[in-house]
């Protein structure tokens, strides 16, 4: 088959015809399908439904001289913090084990950054005239709503291969207005690539001339393979000491897409100078964290081991997922030339960047045939893509028969929106 490109006008033509029916037919169907949500899937909830049963003997509550019933212990059970720390490959004084959503602790130190300082900050950056932070996109759009509420001024950097475009940062953090950067290293949302490690490695050794630069290195797809084994990750804390910039980075991880998303236990890991710090501020603001739910996670999983084989049952629910995903792309949209996508391992999702102008047309014709997408330019600050080209495909909520038919109308959604353009229609 030729691409798209390729064709004469009267082969568009055609293919526009034919695919404009197949759409009316879909239409008449009245589907109502949703692949907008990153959320996991009834079915992997389940593999953690032995946690709502869980029997906690009352002469179990106190694990190394710490009671979990009780208030105390402000970095959480210390089980909890190592178990994290063999997760991440960090220190075990590097772990603080806060609540339910590692979303809230990233909130929380860009928050202290305003109303306190960091540590190395000359000034609260809420005395500042203006916080800039640099942002690779396509990213995580609830990164980019944390940056809006506190008035950030966000800097799009493409996000490449192999991460975040080095060249362009190297050159942007000379300015002290650029406070920090959001990174999310391992299969990146929604991208789903992993950085290099020479970009991590430069990364780690960059020099902001703002004493107080904060990397907010959100590891949250730290172990969730789907296809294939585990791919170990660089420890950001280290590289950063190596590199002389110990106190730069705070990484962040929780256990929403391995147990219960919002009521799982979450993390965030930094050096020991910072933890000091943070935990002076922290002591006003809460007395401890649940410690029963981080109990609870320790004793359901033992240890790092018992994680990594969990994520073997998420796996499981998971590749024939995006394999549906994947394999309609391959077939449908590949051969006609008019998107690109990576085809990720690991993470929650497939990233279209389908032809220049067409994703918000693509995401009202899906919207018209019943298939909910995340909105098109969500994926970009100020929920704005340049190239109005990027849509972010979520495969793990809807059931396999669900999601079939969504891309089949995704991808006859592609090819209209391409046509469109291409005919002037
Ligand atoms: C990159 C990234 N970070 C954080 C979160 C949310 O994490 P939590 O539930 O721990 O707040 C998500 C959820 O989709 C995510 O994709």
């Amino acid at each position: 088959m030729s691409t798209l490109f390729e064709m004469s006008r009267e082969e568009q033509e055609a293919l526009y015809n034919s695919t404009l029916a197949q759409y009316e037919e879909y239409k008449s169907k009245g589907l109502k399908l949703d692949m907008s949500r990153g959320k996991p899937g009834l079915d992997q909830l389940a593999l953690s439904d032995e946690m709502l049963n869980m029997y906690i003997d009352p002469t179990e509550t106190k694990v190394d001289g710490v009671e979990a019933r009780n208030y105390g212990e402000l970095m959480g059970m210390p089980s909890c913090r190592r178990l994290f720390a063999e997760l991440l490959g960090v220190k075990y004084e590097q772990v603080f084990v806060g609540g339910s959503a590692s979303l809230a602790l990233m909130y929380d130190v860009i928050a202290k950054a305003h109303t306190h300082g960091l540590l190395h900050s000359p000034e609260k950056w809420a005395k500042l005239d203006k916080v800039k932070f640099i942002c690779p996109a396509p990213g995580y759009d609830r990164h980019f709503t944390i940056c809006e509420s506190f008035g950030i001024e966000m800097i799009t950097v493409p996000l490449l291969d192999d991460g975040p475009d080095m060249d362009m940062i190297e050159e942007l953090v000379k300015d002290p207005e650029v406070k920090g950067m959001w990174c999310v290293p391992k299969y990146s949302n929604p991208e789903g690539i992993i950085y290099s490690e020479q970009t991590i490695f430069r990364i780690a050794n960059l020099k902001p001339a703002a004493p107080d630069f904060l990397l907010m290195w959100d590891n949250a797809y730290c172990v969730h393979e789907f296809d294939g084994a585990f791919v170990p990750f660089l420890d950001i804390l280290e590289a950063c000491r190596l590199a002389g910039n110990p106190d730069m980075v705070f990484e962040f991880a929780s256990t929403s897409k391995i147990t219960f998303p919002g009521a799982g236990v979450s993390c965030f890991c930094c050096s020991e100078a910072n933890m000091e710090y943070m935990k002076k501020l922290l002591n006003a603001q809460i007395i401890s964290y649940d410690k029963l739910n981080q109990l609870r996670h320790v004793k359901f999983f033992g240890s790092a081991a018992g994680v990594h084989a969990h994520m073997k049952r998420h796996a499981a629910v998971l590749k024939p997922k995006f394999d549906i995903v994947l394999e309609t792309l391959e077939n449908e949209i590949a051969p006609l030339g008019i998107a690109s996508w990576h085809k990720p391992k690991g993470g929650y999702f497939v990233s279209l960047n389908a032809m220049e102008g067409c994703a918000k047309r693509i995401h009202e014709l899906c919207r018209e045939a019943g298939v909910v997408m995340t909105g098109a330019g969500a994926t970009f600050p100020y929920k704005n893509d340049p190239r109005n080209s990027n849509l972010r495909i979520a495969p793990s909520f809807p059931p396999c028969d669900e999601l079939a038919q969504a891309m089949q109308v995704l991808c006859i959604a592609i090819k209209l929106a391409a046509l469109e353009k291409l005919l002037n229609k």
